[in-house]
């Protein structure tokens, strides 16, 4: 059991890691008025956990698994039954789920009588090493993915692996996908998943690379939490081209994106002559670990619109963070024709 501190300007964010930090910390949670926010999924799998931990007292919201329930109805609905409720401004909202659930439940914390506490239980993977972490909260809009958001640090967030034990293979290779991604800016997550390829899926392995990941992004939301400086613009590395195919296809989960993005936006930095030599091949290989073949694209040009609406962008450049060298990402910057190029060389090449 460990802790990673994330001190901001505002706020103080401890994030307990490890197993038996559930049954540590949760049940000191019980002294407050609670919200419990869950999914259909997760609440199926553990209500008895979470009505012996929090008692018959603590509200409960469940919300449809999936990212459909991401929207501006479901955030209404929360905020009406907290209200309906009688939750005061000293409640505390609990977010125990997968990555929408923790998004959706972190802004309406933000937003309930200007703010109230958050604690985050991440129930999956990709939630526990990447989107419970760094106060990032949002619900999709018109097609747009996370345009209404704020950021709103939670006061504590309770990684326990006992969780992982319960999820599909897919959604480990969901969250392999954020953590590999964090492999590319970091040499020491680096190491450790090219020296233990073969042990990716094993939950002890991932107990273990768990922390590594949120120390990581814990450092790097200390020093940039809103975005500003660009250091927290690195963890968009493979975002830009993943999210563009994920609304372009939409069959894998988000975490394969990512990947599949990374494995582009590696290509492209090779071609730029950014990434090469002996690393660029041991990031594909570690890429292709987890997603076996990077898939081709009919329609790339559709993926360029999508990447050029990108919110990222500051002006009508598409912006990707793309590898560089152990430890290190660089930012470039390319027009649409020149996108459009490489989207379309590199998915050509992956033609069966
Ligand atoms: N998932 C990227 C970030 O939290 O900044």
């Amino acid at each position: 059991m460990q802790d990673i501190t994330i001190k901001t300007a505002t706020v103080e964010s401890v994030i307990h890691c490890g197993a038996d930090t559930f049954d540590k910390y949760a049940p000191k949670l019980k002294n407050k008025q609670l919200f419990i926010i869950t999914d259909s999924t997760v609440n199926k799998l553990y209500a008895g956990l979470l009505n012996q931990t929090f008692g018959e007292d603590a509200v409960k919201y469940i919300i449809p698994a999936g990212e459909k329930s991401k929207n501006t109805r479901t955030l209404l609905a929360i905020l009406n039954k907290m209200l309906c409720s009688d939750m005061r401004r000293s409640c505390c909202v609990i977010a125990f789920g997968g990555g929408v659930v923790g998004d959706i439940a972190g802004l309406a914390a933000a937003l309930y009588m200007r703010g109230v506490e958050i604690v985050q239980i991440p129930t999956t993977l990709l939630a526990q090493v990447d989107s419970s972490v760094g106060g990032k909260t949002a619900v999709d809009m018109a097609g747009v993915k996370n345009v209404i958001g704020t950021f709103y640090q939670p006061r504590e967030v309770i990684v326990d692996p006992r969780f992982l034990c319960t999820l599909p293979k897919r959604e480990i290779k969901c969250g392999l996908g954020e953590i590999v991604k964090h492999g590319a800016l970091n040499a020491e997550i680096f190491n450790k998943l090219t020296k233990n390829v073969k042990k990716l899926f094993s939950l002890e392995f991932l107990e273990d690379i768990t922390y590594y990941n949120i120390a990581h992004k814990a450092k790097v939301v200390t020093e940039d939490e809103k975005e500003i400086n660009g250091l927290r613009k690195t963890l968009n590395l493979g975002h830009t081209t993943g999210h563009a195919f994920e609304l372009l296809n939409g069959k894998r989960s988000h975490g394969e994106y990512v990947l599949i993005g990374a494995y582009y936006e590696l290509q492209i930095a090779r071609k730029y002559g950014i990434c090469g030599g002996q690393y660029a091949q041991s990031l594909e290989k570690l890429i292709l670990s987890v997603i076996k073949s990077a898939p081709y694209f009919e329609g790339v040009e559709r993926a360029v619109q999508l990447a050029a609406h990108d919110k990222k962008n500051e002006t009508e450049l598409i912006t990707l963070v793309v590898p560089k060298c152990e430890g290190e990402s660089a930012e470039i910057k390319l027009n649409r024709e020149e996108y459009a190029l490489c989207l379309k060389e590199i998915s050509d090449s992956l033609r069966g």
